[in-house]
């Protein structure tokens, strides 16, 4: 078999073939293998540095990646705006430009402007990974999405996959978009009109999308459901009538588990804001795996890093 050829950056799933995905979320299950053992550590990437650029808040994704940037022996710098020379002024083109004159070999970037990683890449002679910009990408969450459901369930093709939430603002959405389809999954969108926008605007570019206003109807022969956070940072005053009134129309609660049943997936991206778009039992029942949402994303960035430094 021919391998597509490599790439020095992943900015969001839409221009990742099938293949691609393929061969990293089979070098995410080698990675997962080398967590597993007593040593978690491979010279993989030895003597190579990894910046992690976070202007925006992060658990998962900052510490995975510098977990998983250790397991593969590479050098790695945290970089936040808060105490750099950012507060002085200086651009993310100049940030990026100081970072290759030391000598860093891949930047993984978090940024709350859409498009930032973008331009990092046109002003950065290495690999870059964005870490999740503005509305627009997350692409290594939605990675890590595809192997946990393909771990579980044995593959993607053909599952009914239900996004619910606030979706408009949600990267995560986007990229689980072309992540799934790409995959062969059915995607239906879930939400209020507000948190969806327009219905043309997302079949303009995915034609085969389900959407539905109705989280009852949705969840009826599901294989997956993914919640996602309603992200009040993004939200403009007015989108929703009350958190109660969203939560009884779309939220995971106790009564709608129980019409999901135990073999549909519940999952979440994190951080959730428990009690609104998933309640406390949703969120640790035996068919959620968002702790393993958040296990297999240090798996999935070693993966990245390993293939971008290759
Ligand atoms: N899912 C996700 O991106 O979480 P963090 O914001 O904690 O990285």
């Amino acid at each position: 078999m021919e391998h597509p050829p490599r790439r020095h950056q992943v900015i969001d799933l839409d221009d990742l073939s099938t293949e691609e995905i393929e061969e990293i979320l089979a070098t995410t299950e080698s990675m997962k293998e080398v967590l597993s053992r007593e040593i978690k550590q491979v010279p993989a990437l030895r003597g190579r540095n990894v910046v992690n650029m976070f202007f925006e808040d992060s658990t998962r994704t900052r510490i995975s990646f510098e977990l998983a940037a250790r397991a593969l022996s590479a050098n790695i710098v945290n970089f936040t705006a808060r105490g750099s020379s950012v507060e002085k002024g200086e651009s993310l083109i100049d940030t990026v430009r100081t970072l290759q004159s030391l000598g860093a070999d891949i930047v993984v970037i978090r940024h709350s402007q859409s498009g930032a990683p973008y331009l990092v890449a046109r002003h950065f002679q290495g690999a870059v990974i964005n870490a999740g910009d503005g509305r627009h990408a997350h692409p290594t969450q939605a990675l890590l999405d595809l192997f946990t459901i393909r771990e579980r369930l044995g593959q993607v093709r053909d599952l009914r996959v239900v996004i619910v939430g606030d979706i408009v603002h949600s990267r995560v959405a986007r990229s689980n978009i072309w992540g799934l389809t790409r995959m062969g999954a059915h995607v239906t969108l879930c939400a209020p009109p507000t948190l969806l926008g327009p219905s043309q605007h997302w079949l303009a570019t995915w034609p085969n999308l389900t959407i539905s206003h109705s989280l009852d109807e949705a969840i009826k022969g599901a294989d997956v459901v993914m919640a996602l956070r309603l992200q009040k940072e993004r939200m403009q005053a007015g989108l929703l009538p009350s958190l109660r009134e969203y939560t009884r129309a779309y939220g995971i609660t106790p009564e709608r588990l129980a019409q999901i049943g135990e073999g549909t997936l519940i999952m979440h991206p994190g951080p959730m804001n428990e009690g609104v778009e998933i309640s406390p039992e949703a969120a640790t029942a035996p068919n959620s795996v968002i702790e393993a949402q958040v296990t297999n994303g240090v798996a999935v960035r070693m993966a990245l890093l390993y293939r971008l430094a290759g």
